[in-house]
């Protein structure tokens, strides 16, 4: 996947046209000490271009470090999708991933509390498959709507341009889903020890639909085979200054050291039934699906042996969108992913231009035939062929398979409604098994510190209490500990629905409907 411009052995040095100059320092003007020339190409050339340098970083996920590799099926699947990557074991794909903080800007430091993306591009004969996860299993969110507000909230404040603990817990208090995936960031797991020390998961369920129609939905996970590695708050905080790109460099020289990161990708699978009668609405963001009910599945690995050649051309420029897939791995209704399914090419025809698929690193390894032309950056524009659906040169279609099958668990119908999930006491549940039966005493210790190190720095005591009033629903003793830490009154639990109030994923709706004025 090295950058197609490569330079030969031993270039001559010219302008962008191509034409040789003799040193790249000297300028035209008139006599020795007169003003510049226009005519001077080359050097005005060299401004302009440098001019131009920067594009739009990611307006999230802006700071990160990637590697090429590949993707391996190492387990038969055909009973669950029919994608040409798992007709057969054994199968491999050249893939890229991207890893990365989700809030700070390019600049930023690689150890900083945050949980981190994990974009895969597989490059498969049907076409690219884009998996875009993060290393925790679940969001804050489960409504679209509420995105932009929470990224904002870890940005920066409009007047003071600081970043600022009371409109982070000021967002968190007020929408109470965002405690599992709360809880999770200020375990140490919100601070991994580097990029690629980490597990990836799709968060959101995908379908995986064979040929004759049937499908499950899936959840995938990568499990790092060096396991999942944290830093401690006071190490992470000490690297935050000492060496802001402790992450990139550590993937950078393990590659190099032919140390090659590698993980190994397992999917948990449930029927459309067992979704109807699961204890959580599945489409909702914010929750996992236990183990032991629905056991992880191996099926492929993924290694990473190639760093790049050129660090803009093949990672920042890389383009990954959850609705890059391919026939046979569908998105499945959660309608955060929904909203991704937009979000994603439309950040890209902003950030890399309308043409961002035909970059070196995204364009698919198989040839692309359709009726798009030109526009800014057209590198590949399809020839003579017609740029219409004409008898003359017609192209050849090829239908999904199953693509008039029906499923009646996907039959929606009803009226257009403007909806948010209730927040009940199911949505405590996980968190409160996390904290109480899958964290050892010293994470629960560090849980404590790390928060009220956070929270500690909140000047509204408004927000403290209500944030406070949030970790209690979880566990009194949580609650109280972290206020004891910051010195102020403990509080009692926030008052929710019941967990009656939610309607089961059969009726198409998934939770209580909160009509808006
Ligand atoms: C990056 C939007 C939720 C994972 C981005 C970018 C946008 C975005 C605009 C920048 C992409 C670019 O410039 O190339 C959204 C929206 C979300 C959402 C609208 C919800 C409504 C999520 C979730 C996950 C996720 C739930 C993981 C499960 C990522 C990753 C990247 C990213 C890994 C970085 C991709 C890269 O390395 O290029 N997101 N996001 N996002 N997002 Fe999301």
């Amino acid at each position: 996947m090295a950058s197609k411009q490569v330079t030969n052995d031993n270039p001559v040095y010219t302008t962008s046209n191509g034409a040789p100059v003799a040193h790249p320092y000297p300028v035209e003007k008139i006599g020795l000490h007169g003003p510049l020339l226009l005519q001077d190409f080359h050097h005005i050339d060299t401004i302009a271009h440098f001019d131009r340098e920067r594009i739009p970083e990611r307006v999230v996920h802006a700071k990160g470090a990637g590697a090429h590799g590949y993707f391996e099926v190492t387990h038969d699947i055909t009973d669950l999708t029919s994608a040409a990557l798992f007709k057969k074991v054994g199968n491999r794909a050249r893939t890229t991933v991207r890893l990365s903080t989700v809030s700070g800007e390019s600049g930023s430091a690689d150890t900083a509390r945050d949980p981190r993306g994990f974009a895969i591009k597989i490059r498969t004969e049907e076409g690219n498959i884009d998996w875009v996860f993060n290393n925790t299993p679940v969001f804050f969110i489960r409504d679209p709507g509420k995105f932009t507000h929470f990224i904002h909230i870890l940005k920066r404040d409009p007047q003071t341009h600081l970043r600022d603990p009371d409109m982070f817990w000021d967002y968190l208090s007020q929408n109470p889903e965002s405690i599992h995936q709360t809880v999770i960031l200020f375990t140490d797991r919100g601070t991994p020890d580097g990029y690629h020390n980490v597990h990836g998961y799709s968060g959101h369920p995908l379908k995986f639909v064979r040929d004759d129609g049937e499908w499950v939905y899936v959840q995938v996970h990568l499990r790092a085979d060096g396991g999942f590695k944290t830093l401690d708050n006071e190490t992470a905080g000490r690297l935050l200054g000492e060496n802001p790109d402790y992450g990139i460099q550590a993937l950078f020289e393990a590659i190099e050291k032919k140390q090659y990161p590698s993980w190994t990708v397992y999917v948990q699978t449930m029927t459309p039934q067992q979704a109807e009668n699961f204890r959580y609405n599945i489409l909702d963001l914010t929750k996992v699906w236990p183990h032991k009910e629905y056991p992880l599945r191996p099926i492929g690995k993924l290694v990473l042996d190639e760093n790049p050649q050129n660090y803009f051309a093949e990672i920042e420029q890389s383009a990954f969108s959850p609705s890059h897939t391919v026939p046979g791995i569908e998105p499945s209704t959660d309608p955060v992913l929904q909203a991704r399914l937009f979000s994603y090419p439309d950040t890209h025809r902003h950030r890399l231009g309308v043409n961002y698929q035909q970059l070196p690193v995204n364009s698919p390894v198989v040839p692309v035939a359709n009726f798009q032309r030109d526009g800014f950056a057209t590198f590949v524009n399809q020839g003579a062929r017609p740029n219409y659906q004409s008898t003359i040169s017609p192209l050849t279609y090829r239908e999904k398979p199953y693509a008039n099958t029906e499923h009646k668990h996907e039959v929606w119908a009803g009226y257009a409604r403007a909806h948010l999930y209730e927040v009940t006491e199911l949505d405590f549940e996980q968190p409160r098994n996390l904290y109480r039966k899958v964290l050892s005493d010293l994470d629960r210790k560090h849980l404590v510190d790390n928060i009220a190190g956070h929270l500690g720095l909140v000047k509204s005591a408004e927000i403290k209490a209500r944030q406070l009033s949030v970790f209690a629903a979880v566990d009194q003793g949580l609650s109280d500990a972290i206020a004891k830490a910051i010195g102020v009154p403990t509080v009692h639990p926030l008052k929710v629905a019941s967990a009656a109030s939610v309607v089961p994923l059969k009726t198409n709706i998934g939770q209580t409907t909160v009509t808006l004025a």
